[in-house]
């Protein structure tokens, strides 16, 4: 039989970034701490709503970010709720952090999965860092990446068909309340 295990040194560097020890380690906190969540949760239908919506939107309006660039910042932007859960961290600085490593530890080349044309310069890591840090408070100086995974983010909630949105903090105006074309 043939085998369909993908061999180690061709999987892509978001799905290098998904294996990373501590992205598992991370995101199994999150899945123990939401699994009573009756309001939005965090998890992997989450993140990659938010890959896919921002890849759209980049292809719509011709932002012309590289898939995997996007990708990374959607699957990484709240691999740190848990640490706002436990620990009262803001989700957002936490995520940046347990990304900064991940991303300098994959760029670095300690890791053979993947090849080196794949790997995240560093300016396209202060990229995905600086999302990541900003996609909580919309702010009218926020570049175009930021405000990508900012918007895509919010349009990934399904608030018109969501049994807590009564009981939902969001502010009405974030709440999308009606299918979005
Ligand atoms: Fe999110």
């Amino acid at each position: 039989m043939e085998d369909r295990r993908v061999k180690e040194q061709d999987i892509n560097i978001v799905e290098a970034i998904r294996r990373h020890p501590l992205f598992q380690q991370y995101y199994k906190r999150l899945e123990q701490a939401e699994k009573d969540r009756r309001f939005c949760c965090h998890q992997m239908n989450h993140l990659l709503d938010v890959a896919r919506i921002a890849y759209i939107q980049n292809l719509e309006e011709g932002l012309r970010f590289p898939k995997k660039m996007i990708y990374a910042a959607a699957i990484l932007h709240d691999i740190g709720k848990a640490r706002q859960y436990e620990e009262g961290i803001p989700h957002e600085i936490a995520s940046a952090e347990i990304a900064e490593e991940i991303l300098k530890d994959i760029s670095l080349g300690k890791h053979k999965e993947f090849s080196d044309k794949n790997i995240f310069s560093e300016e396209e890591q202060q990229e995905i860092l600086g999302a990541i840090r900003s996609h909580r408070i919309y702010r009218e100086d926020m570049n175009s990446f930021e405000k990508l995974l900012y918007i895509s983010d919010k349009k990934s909630r399904q608030c018109f068909a969501c049994s807590a949105e009564q009981e939902c903090n969001w502010s009405l105006d974030k709440k999308n309340m009606e299918i979005d074309l």
